[in-house]
């Protein structure tokens, strides 16, 4: 029976094969956060393979005991989970750990005897959980003991973390390293935002629905807002943070995916290369960020100030900052896509860290109806029709519309209809890290990012750095820990008639 084309490929609670995991980076802030708890959800989920083990690699000096006391530890720590359970113990009995220098190859012929030993893999997943600085290494040395390309012992697969590059050049190099051990279909560059429940529905929503793609367009729409707020600060990242900013940090992959999920055409079928062949048209249709040497980037770095009840220090003073620094904290921008769909339509993207409120959301402002029908009833303009998409944290969709007050006389307000992922399916929502480790490992990378996104985002990302290099350091606006970032990201939005939404 032929299926449904948009079917295709639509996963029904698959179970991998059998597989090894192997974790370069095994003691680090990345894995005991966020991948040790997955594996354990995914196990008591029962979506790990039947033969399941993982190898972390690390230079910390640590033994496979050492590895599953880790593990036991970030459950407690970062899953909530008193980790004496059934589930977690036969989980650690499947955890080994290798200590050593990432550029040994004496390390990789270890790794190798042990993956010989855990017998019945149908395959090997890496996982670079560790600073990009050393990416190439460890891709060049798994090149080298011959664990990359193909293999007819089974599958080979490796997961890139963010960031991909540091700018255009550097990305492209990432990428010409990685393709000369590994086939593109082999690689799962990550980007957590796409793991993320919402994001996904994002696709459902669009092309699920019949009564949503016919105003998805110019014609209906006025503009979209995507907002990536955070309350917390740099934290302990300001070694990586000094030397990234909010614009590589959070736009060039995070928002960008965002940005093309929203804008992109319909895919013929949920298949990686239908999906991410859209996603690319999106970035190939948006005009420079930069015109005239000029960046279209309004950007900020946020001082001290007052965040949930808590003083926070300003950026310059927060441990390992450099006192002088002029990184950026917050970015707002405006992209525009030269295509048909979307002539005409800003879409204006902000983030920032120690803002008064953690939320991430994607708001589609439609255009007034053509006439004010009751302008003698209701003198002040009627709202426009607005659709939110709640990424985070209170995942869920909204949809605003005009009513009626219920009264004698005609008066219009304002109502929403909401959808709320907790209330309409009650159970938690896996975290983002679940699914994509899950789908790396049955090797489907519709929600990762292809080696042509990347370059295609760090192409628009990297004449901003260098108009910005350029820049006196006084060009750099502050604002107050706790505030809504900078007042010079309200004019760009002034000069098109709008306004940033109040959230
Ligand atoms: C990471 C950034 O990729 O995403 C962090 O490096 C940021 O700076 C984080 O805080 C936000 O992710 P989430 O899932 O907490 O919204």
């Amino acid at each position: 029976m032929a299926g449904n084309p948009l079917n295709d490929g639509l996963r029904i609670e698959p179970t991998p094969g059998n597989a090894t995991l192997v974790i370069f980076g095994a003691s680090g802030d990345l894995t005991r956060r966020k991948l040790l708890p997955a594996l354990y959800r995914l196990s008591r989920g029962h979506r790990l393979p039947a033969r399941f083990s993982a190898i972390g690699i690390a230079r910390t000096n640590m033994d496979d005991e050492g590895f599953r006391k880790q593990f036991r530890d970030s459950l407690r720590e970062f899953a909530g989970v008193e980790p004496g359970d059934d589930i977690a113990r036969s989980l650690a009995a499947h955890l080994y750990y290798l200590s050593g220098e990432l550029d040994d190859p004496a390390v990789y012929q270890r790794l190798t005897a042990r993956l010989q030993e855990i017998d019945g893999a149908d395959g090997v997943l890496f996982y670079l959980a560790i600073p990009p600085s050393v990416y190439g290494t460890v891709i060049r040395q798994l090149g080298a003991a011959g664990l990359g390309g193909r293999t007819s012992e089974g599958w080979r697969r490796i997961i890139v973390e963010k960031p991909f590059g540091t700018d255009l050049t550097t990305a492209r190099a990432l990428n010409a390293e990685v393709h000369r051990h590994f086939e593109e279909e082999q690689v799962f560059r990550i980007d957590h935002f796409l793991g993320k429940e919402t994001v996904q529905n994002l696709l459902v929503f669009r092309f699920a629905n019949g009564m949503f793609e016919p105003i998805w367009n110019r014609r209906y729409i006025d503009h979209v807002q995507i907002t990536g707020a955070e309350t917390v600060g740099v934290e302990r990242r300001a070694a990586y943070y000094e030397g990234a900013g909010a614009l590589r940090d959070m736009v060039q992959n995070h928002l960008m995916q965002l940005m093309t999920l929203v804008a992109m055409e319909p895919p013929i079928a949920f298949t990686a290369e239908s999906v991410r062949d859209r996603k690319i048209d999106v970035l190939l249709s948006a005009q420079p960020l930069v015109n005239n040497g000029r960046p279209n980037v309004v950007r900020a770095q946020y001082a001290a100030g007052w965040v949930a009840g808590s003083e926070v220090p300003g950026y310059c003073r927060e441990p390992g900052v450099n006192g002088s620094s002029t990184t950026e904290t917050y970015v707002a921008l405006r992209m525009q896509l030269d295509s048909w769909r979307w002539a005409g339509v800003p879409f204006y993207l902000r983030t920032g860290k120690r803002l008064p409120k953690r939320t991430t959301e994607i708001a589609i402002q439609f255009k007034q109806p053509p006439l004010q029908v009751f302008k003698a009833a209701s003198p002040s303009s009627v709202s426009p029709n607005l659709l939110v998409i709640n990424v985070q944290p209170d995942e869920g969709i909204s949809l605003r519309f005009e009513a009626k007050v219920p009264a004698t006389r005609m008066q219009l307000a304002p109502v929403m209809m909401n959808f709320r992922y907790g209330t309409a399916f009650g159970g938690p929502v896996p975290e983002a890290y679940e699914t994509l480790l899950l789908d790396a490992m049955l090797g489907d990378p519709t929600l990762f990012a292809r080696h042509d996104f990347v370059e295609a985002s760090w192409t628009l990302i990297t004449p901003v750095h260098e108009a910005w290099r350029a820049e006196a350091a006084a060009a750099l606006p502050q604002y107050e820990a706790g505030e809504w970032g900078p007042k010079e990201a309200d004019a760009p939005m002034a000069a098109d008639g709008r306004r940033w939404r109040t959230l």
